[in-house]
């Protein structure tokens, strides 16, 4: 999740070597995992896989099918490369950890999303603070292989780099949080997951979909704009897109009168629910504590 605060690295590790670019990219050192890292992905892949297949949007699904992101091992990132390439042109370009907002923004704008290469510890198997592989490929990338998506997320890096010329950084960064990281999505069959943060979390899984205690929000840019979010727990509001061409299209325009207009309206807590939203469901407030 990229907009966390950066979590203290761990132990030497063949895959966050010494030497970065200028872009912060690495390579991925694929032949360098061991079989206790293959091993690892597999459990989490399998774990989640059983638990989002009712849970996960569509979209989602197949795009884990199409780049074959699977239970054999931590996918080869030149492999993805390959398959995303040919569906939406982009590419994954390895990184050691969360890098300078400017440096994100950039790979987004042209197509690169960058996504990390370590794996979780095993006694970091349900909760990890910082993005791995696993949260970062198995939650971010099958969404890239989705055209629609693969858009909003290029005029995303856009809008990060104008925001952070205009200095409107902590608003536009409540939008990557509510939608790419924790966004639901109404489909026929009722509402879905399509957010990274959610989708590579076990309990926020269950929780976002199942729980009487978060809000569940329709959509709204501005009002995103405006809402604080909390890093360190699972989400009090969850908003919920119809569609991603309605999140391409909302997102669009130019957010100048946006952030102008934000100057003047209070933030809002996490929580807070307006009467002039839509209300998909209002939560009982009482937020479980990891
Ligand atoms: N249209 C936005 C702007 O002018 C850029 C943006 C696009 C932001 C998509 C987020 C998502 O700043
Ligand atoms: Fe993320």
């Amino acid at each position: 999740m990229q907009t966390q605060p950066e979590g203290g690295f761990t132990a030497p590790n063949p895959h966050r070597p010494a030497e970065t670019a200028a872009d912060f990219t690495i390579t991925q050192a694929w032949d360098a995992y061991t079989p206790e890292e293959h091993d690892r992905w597999r459990r989490l892949f399998e774990r989640q896989a059983e638990i989002l297949k009712d849970r996960a949007a569509p979209e989602f699904l197949a795009g884990l099918d199409a780049l074959a992101i699977a239970a054999d091992g931590i996918p080869d990132f030149r492999r993805l490369n390959d398959e995303l390439s040919r569906r939406t042109g982009w590419q994954i370009v390895a990184v050691p950890g969360l890098v300078p907002e400017a440096i994100f923004f950039d790979h987004l704008a042209h197509k690169r999303f960058p996504s990390t290469c370590f794996i979780r510890r095993e006694d970091q198997f349900d909760y990890i603070q910082e993005p791995d592989v696993f949260h970062d490929v198995f939650g971010h990338v099958p969404l890239l292989s989705n055209p629609v998506f693969a858009d909003y997320m290029q005029a995303y890096g856009e809008g990060g780099l104008k925001a952070l010329r205009l200095g409107t950084l902590d608003q536009l960064a409540r939008l990557y949080w509510y939608t790419v990281e924790f966004g639901l999505i109404q489909t026929p069959q009722g509402l879905r997951i399509y957010g990274a943060g959610i989708v590579s979390s076990e309990g926020e899984s269950r929780f976002s979909l199942e729980s009487a205690e978060p809000n569940r929000l329709g959509f709204d840019v501005r009002r995103l704009l405006r809402t604080r979010y909390r890093i360190d727990d699972f989400q009090e509001t969850y908003f919920v897109i119809d569609s991603y061409r309605q999140l391409f299209d909302a997102t669009l325009p130019d957010f100048t009168p946006h952030y102008e207009a934000l100057k003047t309206l209070p933030e809002l807590e996490p929580g807070t629910v307006l009467a002039s939203d839509r209300v998909f469901t209002r939560g009982t407030g009482r937020v479980k504590r990891h």
